[in-house]
């Protein structure tokens, strides 16, 4: 546990001092649970959403995308359900005056379960070595068994009674299990009661007139009230999606790792519309392109699991999470929710306005049901941050620090040194730039001793460093070296491009996929 604390420091100051993330208003002395990404961050989390936008919408030719206002009509919200039920249930230890959402208490109760079921197969693991078979053991062992039925009849009476509301029940649970608040260790709980995680504002110049409004919890919404005006005038059949990527705002209590949780935060979402009675099918296959999508980014299949939910949504007839090992654990990545024709339906109830769709194969009209792929930005720029940050052994004793981040996601795909500031080798490096720089992110640094520039490229995540040295003023090469295997090659200046493009291209890696 120690260890994985460690690793969570180091990923954070990395990310302050190689100029990803910084804290909001950090002069002030900041605002909580709230980040601004900085000069490198901004171009990672960009990447990020376009590998997104481009294998959803553009890959897609019955996706088409959506820009929403973050500001809705009230109504939107009384009508999705937000108003009287995006609640979270809260906890106050009486001794210690922290706040807690009672589900993530039960929930980090049953992680502690999982963890000693991973603790267990690691050591069988080392015990059995190539004879480990980790299926067969995790289906017979008999203490990983136990450990497992505990965790599951545990959140499934926890997903049951928030279900019913029956708030004293989860106190109970808690008191059961003799959790003790996470700060101080007492047991003196306060009674559950529900929290409204909605931002609300005001729209208008004078205190009378104006209009109470909330900040969006969910770009979803603004999908569904779009719904009928993207399907006439993009002339749309069933199946089809609308994908949209924005800001969205919860007033979390737990608001603690980092942008993991987060006040405001960026969400990804595509809500894909079928006949009723194939939501089914569409679930399940969304769960497998997401689940394809995000291995695709090479952070390794073992660190992805699915979750599927006990407690449903008030809109959803079945859902999963993508989960992801962060370093602090097993964590929702993205959420897959079928979720009926519950939005539509409501929509259409408080508008007063039909939300149909005529489908020409069937000659009738119905309610389009739903299934979402929900995955917030933020964290996915952790997973991949937090998962390519490594301290690296070197063969002469020395270690290096590393941020092997994908290649087509990197902010800065090369960097251009010249060896020395003199004897024209920095004009050289510059024309590299200038020459680059139309197709890739790239940049020019002179400043220290080559190795030190190196270790400062391979810190920041650039996948190419390019040296300019007094041979490529006679035969216009120029060493490339690689980031992730140091391996350094003589090659022209005329083939960079197409070096540097066969690595960090979008179009190759979603060819791939
Ligand atoms: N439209 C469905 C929806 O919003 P959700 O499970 O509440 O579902 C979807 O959120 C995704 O948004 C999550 O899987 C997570 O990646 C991200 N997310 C939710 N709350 C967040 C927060 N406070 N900070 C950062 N990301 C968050």
């Amino acid at each position: 546990m120690a260890k994985q604390e460690d690793q969570f420091k180091k990923v954070v100051s990395h990310a302050k001092e190689y100029g990803y993330v910084f804290q909001s208003s950090e002069i002030y002395d900041g605002l909580s649970a709230v980040y601004d990404y900085a000069q490198n961050g901004v171009e990672l989390k960009k990447n990020i959403r376009e590998y997104w936008w481009k294998s959803m919408v553009q890959m897609h030719d019955n996706i088409v995308g959506l820009d929403a206002a973050i500001f809705m009509h009230p109504t939107t919200w009384k009508a999705s359900g937000h108003v009287d039920a995006f609640n979270d249930p809260l906890i106050d230890n009486k001794d210690s005056k922290k706040r807690y959402r009672a589900d993530v208490l039960i929930e980090d109760y049953v992680g502690k379960l999982d963890a000693k079921i991973e603790k267990e197969v690691k050591k069988a693991q080392k015990r059995f070595g190539d004879a480990f078979n980790k299926e067969e053991f995790l289906a017979t062992n008999g203490r990983v068994l136990g450990w497992k039925e505990r965790g599951a009849a545990i959140l499934k009476r926890m997903g049951q009674s928030l279900e019913k509301e029956d708030l004293a029940d989860v106190k109970a649970l808690i008191e059961e299990l003799e959790i003790g608040c996470p700060l101080s260790g007492s047991k003196n709980w306060t009674d559950v009661k529900q929290f409204n995680l909605m931002f609300g504002t005001k729209l208008g110049a004078s205190a009378d007139s104006a209009m109470d409004l909330y900040l969006r919890p969910e770009t979803a919404q603004g999908i569904f009230v779009n719904f009928l005006n993207v399907q006439k005038t993009g002339r749309m059949k069933i199946p089809f999606g609308i994908a949209q990527t924005g800001k969205a705002f919860r007033n979390e209590i737990v608001a603690r790792q980092f942008i993991f949780r987060m006040r405001e935060f960026e969400q990804m979402e595509m809500q894909f519309f079928v006949r009723p009675g194939t939501q089914q099918e569409w679930y399940e296959k969304w769960k497998e392109t997401r689940l394809k999508w995000h291995v695709s980014l090479g952070l390794g299949e073992d660190n992805y699991r699915f979750h599927d939910h006990d407690k449903l949504a008030h809109y959803a007839d079945a859902a999963a999470d993508i989960e992801f090992r962060f370093p602090f654990g097993f964590k929702e990545l993205e959420g897959i929710h079928s979720r009926t024709d519950f939005d539509l339906k409501a929509h259409e109830e408080y508008s007063g306005k039909k939300l149909q769709y005529f489908d020409p194969e069937l000659g009738e009209s119905y309610t389009p049901y739903v299934v979402e792929t929900s995955v917030g930005l933020d964290r996915l720029f952790l997973a991949v941050f937090s998962n390519a940050l490594q301290e690296e052994a070197l063969e002469n004793g020395t270690t290096r620090t590393v941020l092997k981040l994908p290649a087509v996601l990197a902010p800065t795909k090369a960097a251009i040194f010249p060896l020395v500031k003199k004897d024209g080798l920095p004009e050289v490096a510059r024309k590299i730039v200038d020459d680059l720089k139309f197709d890739f992110n790239v940049m020019y640094d002179e400043k220290d001793a080559v190795g030190k520039r190196y270790r400062r490229q391979d810190a920041a995540g650039t996948p190419f460093c390019i040296t300019v040295d007094h041979d490529t003023l006679n035969d216009n090469s120029v060493t490339v070296r690689h980031r992730d295997t140091m391996e350094q090659t003589r090659v022209p200046i005329s083939e960079l491009k197409a070096i540097i493009s066969k690595e960090v291209s979008m179009a190759d890696w979603l060819q791939k996929m």
